[in-house]
């Protein structure tokens, strides 16, 4: 929500005043040891390098106070290190030290369907998966998951997920924080379920699988009640909304802005303040927000029934380069608006009935997803317009292999979040997007095209294409 209207909502004021009273009582109380200060995932730099190594193990975390739970992780024991990347090519090399087949997304890359990671490119336990990857695309933080039919909820539930900064390294041109971890924080917001010892569990029953799994505590870079400590500046958020299920709806407790720079596949062309802002599973947004006054607010979510995200607290000795918020942005949004040679139907389908017979009735158009059925084929190089609709619930839907624009949203100028490059987007009733399909994806290694609440695509809310 833009910033105007938020202050004129005096519910939504009244929420965020709850939210600071509320805050211990929360389901989501944070801050049994707030000393604990957030710690972002290690950094991966591949750019003098050209190489990318990682390697999907297992291992073991604790953590709330209780007990340990067994886990997966990209190089460590829960999540993978932050990805720099920077144009030009990219060997990459993924192992596999699991016992079961994982693969690795890149969840925003715009590479061909043989380098995508997609549940035709399994790696078994044991073997490795090497891409020769190029990367040319626009800066962006995007983020890599392993992708295996049926398996991708459960897989990256209990880790097998990270994040990719793409730099063109001109940020300190664009007046942008880019200290990694200092101004520059990489979140990962994840909700999990967690038993009353502790333990992380997962076991969806059949309304979980409905609704998509929620849990009772949060983490954010897998790590629960942990507090941000910032420059007193100006601080650059990249979120990514790596939960199974959950929607946010962030704000600050003290209703500070939030300044909108860039969404999933780019930069904005301007800053939108906004008090706040609907992130749903698989979408990255980098927000920059203005701790100059030393303040300590909490990152909240839902105005309707506030539960605490992530507290912040100032370190005035920590350097605060970066001291007031860019007018302009360089971000190119083009407009394809005109040139689709081709419309398509998209409905997002769960049906209960089915169900309730035993069949799970999630699927796209009516068909479940089917590794050996190809849904339709696209021409590369040519802009498409698709009309999305979601039924009972709305369902984030992502695309691979391509960035779009948001045309509408149940037929209205989409919402401020939804106005730049998009690959992930929550469909309310219907919405239409556009893109061009410049990257290729061939019969064997197709794109996908699913809702990104993990437990719909994995029970079939997904199809995919080739792009030839
Ligand atoms: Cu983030 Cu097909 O996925
Ligand atoms: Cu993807
Ligand atoms: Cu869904």
């Amino acid at each position: 929500m833009k910033r105007r209207q938020f202050l004129s909502s005096s519910a939504a004021a009244l929420a965020a005043t709850a939210a600071l009273l509320h805050w211990p009582a929360r389901a989501f109380a944070q801050a049994q040891t707030p000393e604990v200060r957030l710690a972002m995932p290690p950094l991966l730099d591949t750019r003098t390098t050209g190489r990318l190594s990682l390697q999907a193990q297992s291992g073991s975390r604790s953590f709330l106070s209780g007990a340990a739970t067994p886990t997966a992780g990209f190089n460590q024991d829960y999540l993978g290190p932050t990805i720099i990347l920077k144009n030009g090519d990219l060997a990459a090399e993924v192992a596999n030290a699991l016992k079961v087949p994982v693969s690795a997304h890149w969840h925003g890359l715009l590479v061909p369907g043989e380098h995508d990671g997609s549940p035709h490119l399994p790696i078994a336990p044991g073997e490795s998966w090497q891409p020769e990857m190029h990367i040319a695309q626009d800066p962006a933080t995007v983020w890599y998951h392993s992708h295996i039919h049926e398996r991708t909820a459960e897989q990256v539930y209990f880790g097998l997920a990270g994040v990719i900064h793409v730099t063109d390294g001109d940020d300190d041109a664009r007046g942008f924080p880019s200290a990694y971890g200092v101004d520059d924080l990489t979140l990962v917001l994840q909700d999990r379920r967690f038993d009353d010892a502790g333990r992380m569990v997962y076991n969806p029953s059949m309304m979980d699988v409905m609704h998509g799994l929620v849990g009772n505590r949060l983490l954010v870079n897998g790590q629960a009640g942990a507090t941000a400590v910032v420059p007193q500046g100006i601080v650059r958020l990249r979120i990514l909304n790596g939960s199974n299920a959950r929607v946010y709806t962030l704000f600050f407790d003290d209703t500070r802005p939030m300044h909108l720079v860039a969404t999933d596949g780019g930069y904005l062309q301007a800053p939108i303040a906004l008090d706040t802002l609907t992130l749903a599973p698989g979408e990255r947004v980098e927000l920059l927000v203005d701790m100059s006054d030393g303040g300590a607010p909490v990152l909240m979510s839902d105005p309707d029934q506030p539960y605490g995200v992530l507290p912040f607290a100032v370190d005035a000795s920590l350097p605060a380069r970066i001291a007031r918020v860019p007018e302009q942005l360089d971000g190119v949004l083009g407009d394809l608006a005109g040139s689709e040679v081709e419309t398509r139907e998209v409905s997002l389908e769960m049906g209960m009935g089915g169900m309730m017979m035993g069949s799970r009735g999630f699927a796209i158009n009516g068909r479940p997803y089917d590794m050996a059925r190809i849904d339709f084929a696209v021409a590369q190089g040519t802009v498409e317009r698709w009309h999305i609709r979601s039924t009972m619930v709305a369902h984030p839907f992502h695309v691979h292999g391509v960035r779009f624009r948001v045309l509408s949203e149940n037929g209205a100028p989409p919402r401020p979040e939804n106005t730049g490059w998009k690959d992930t987007f929550l469909v309310p009733d219907e919405a239409e997007i556009i893109a061009r399909f410049d990257q290729p994806a061939r019969h064997e290694t197709p794109y996908m095209f699913h809702c990104h609440v993990l437990e719909h695509e994995d029970a079939g809310m997904m199809g995919q294409f080739t792009v030839t």
